[in-house]
């Protein structure tokens, strides 16, 4: 099995692993299959997420993709940040195997799930933006 040298580099040196202190939101997602695990913790300020830390348990892709997937959504408005898929995730690695894609919706979905925590708590749903959520339940369906 061949892994990209992105996806190499982000497991040997993951960026942003942590816990955000006093974090605004966060979100932890298990895959039931392989039993991983992943929360992520974000800061916000303004809608835009200005930092963003990572604790995931589990295999090296899973760890590569929750390190890019919080470098990819640094900077991001939320609606932005909602809208990044684990394929843009794994294809900023350069590429995920196919058996090991199901990894790369660990991230995404810590993070749709922290996001959607935040816009609960602080009452931001609304028509346009609640079908972004209603992917979460079928991702964490196909994820199983
Ligand atoms: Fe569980 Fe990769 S094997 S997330």
């Amino acid at each position: 099995m061949q892994y990209s040298d992105q996806v190499m580099d982000h497991f040997m040196n993951p960026r942003n692993v942590g816990e955000i202190e006093n974090a605004d939101a966060s979100g932890t997602v298990g895959n039931a299959k392989c039993g991983d695990i992943m929360k992520v913790t974000l800061k916000i300020e303004d809608g835009v997420i200005v930092d963003a830390k990572f604790k995931t348990f589990g295999c090296g892709s899973a760890i590569a993709t929750s390190s890019m997937a919080t470098e990819m959504i640094k900077g991001k408005k939320l609606d932005e940040a909602l809208r990044l898929t684990n394929k843009a995730v794994a294809e900023a690695l350069g590429g995920l195997p196919p058996i090991k894609m199901h990894c790369s919706l660990l991230a995404e979905q810590a993070v749709k799930s922290a996001l959607l925590a935040y816009y609960k708590e602080h009452d931001l749903i609304t028509d346009e933006n609640k079908h972004l959520f209603d992917k979460l339940d079928e991702d964490a369906h196909d994820a199983h």
